[in-house]
C-alpha cells in the first residue's frame, strides 16, 4: 500500500493528498495482528474491513483503487458433489484437485471458481468508482482456471465501458 500511495501521489505531483486504506478479511482474520504490523510511518489512514470479498464491502463508487494478492483462489465454498461419495466427483477426502485426472472433479472447482469469480466482479463493479483501478496478483493451479479468468476479464472489458486490462500476471503453483 506504501508503494500504491506513493506513485499515486508522484502521478497527481501533489504530496498532500491523503489517502484511506480499508484492509479486508474473512471476520476470523485476526485483524489487530494486522494493525500491528503496519509501519508507524506509513502515509495512509489504515481501516479493517471484514467480511467475504465474494460479498459487497463497501459502499457504491466509494473505492478508486482495489487490490487483492493471493487471495482470489480460494473457494467460498466446497463444491458439494465432491464430499459426495456416491459422486462421479467424489475427491476422496482431498482438498484440491492437483494431480486429479478424473474430469469431473476438476470441473466441480472450476465451476465454483467461476461462480466466485462472478460475485468478486460484481461486487467490484458497483464499488469502484468510473475511472477506478483494480490490481489482482493471483497463483492459478491448471489451464482451466487460467482460461476462464482471462474469459471472464474480457468480460468486463466489453461490459463496462472505459474497462481497459493492462496485464495479468499469473504463475502456475
Ligand atoms: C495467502 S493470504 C494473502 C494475504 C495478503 N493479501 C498478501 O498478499 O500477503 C490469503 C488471505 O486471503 C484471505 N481470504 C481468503 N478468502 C477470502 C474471502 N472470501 N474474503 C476475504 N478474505 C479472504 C485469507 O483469510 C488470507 O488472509
Amino acid at each position: 500500500m506504501q508503494h500504491v500511495v506513493q506513485v499515486v501521489k508522484e502521478k497527481y505531483h501533489d504530496n498532500n493528498l491523503e489517502f484511506q486504506v480499508f484492509f479486508n478479511d474473512h471476520v476470523t482474520n485476526d485483524f489487530n495482528t494486522l494493525f500491528r504490523s503496519l509501519p508507524v510511518d506509513r502515509s495512509y489512514y489504515a481501516s479493517g474491513v471484514p467480511g467475504s470479498f465474494h460479498g459487497r464491502l463497501f459502499p457504491s463508487r466509494s473505492i478508486h483503487f482495489a487490490h487483492c494478492s493471493c487471495a482470489i483462489h480460494w473457494l467460498s465454498k466446497i463444491p458439494k458433489e465432491l464430499l459426495d461419495k456416491n459422486s462421479p466427483a467424489w475427491n476422496k477426502g482431498l482438498i484440491h484437485y492437483a494431480g486429479a485426472s478424473n474430469v469431473e472433479i476438476v470441473n466441480a472447482y472450476v465451476v465454483q471458481f467461476e461462480k466466485d469469480m462472478e460475485m468478486f466482479f460484481n461486487a467490484r463493479a458497483e464499488e469502484i468508482v468510473q475511472g477506478g483501478m483494480m490490481v489482482l496478483v493471483s497463483p492459478f493451479s491448471g489451464w482451466d482456471s487460467l482460461n476462464f479468468f482471462g474469459s471472464s476479464l474480457m468480460d468486463l472489458v466489453n461490459e463496462v465501458s472505459n474497462c481497459v486490462v493492462i496485464s495479468s500476471i499469473s504463475f502456475e503453483l
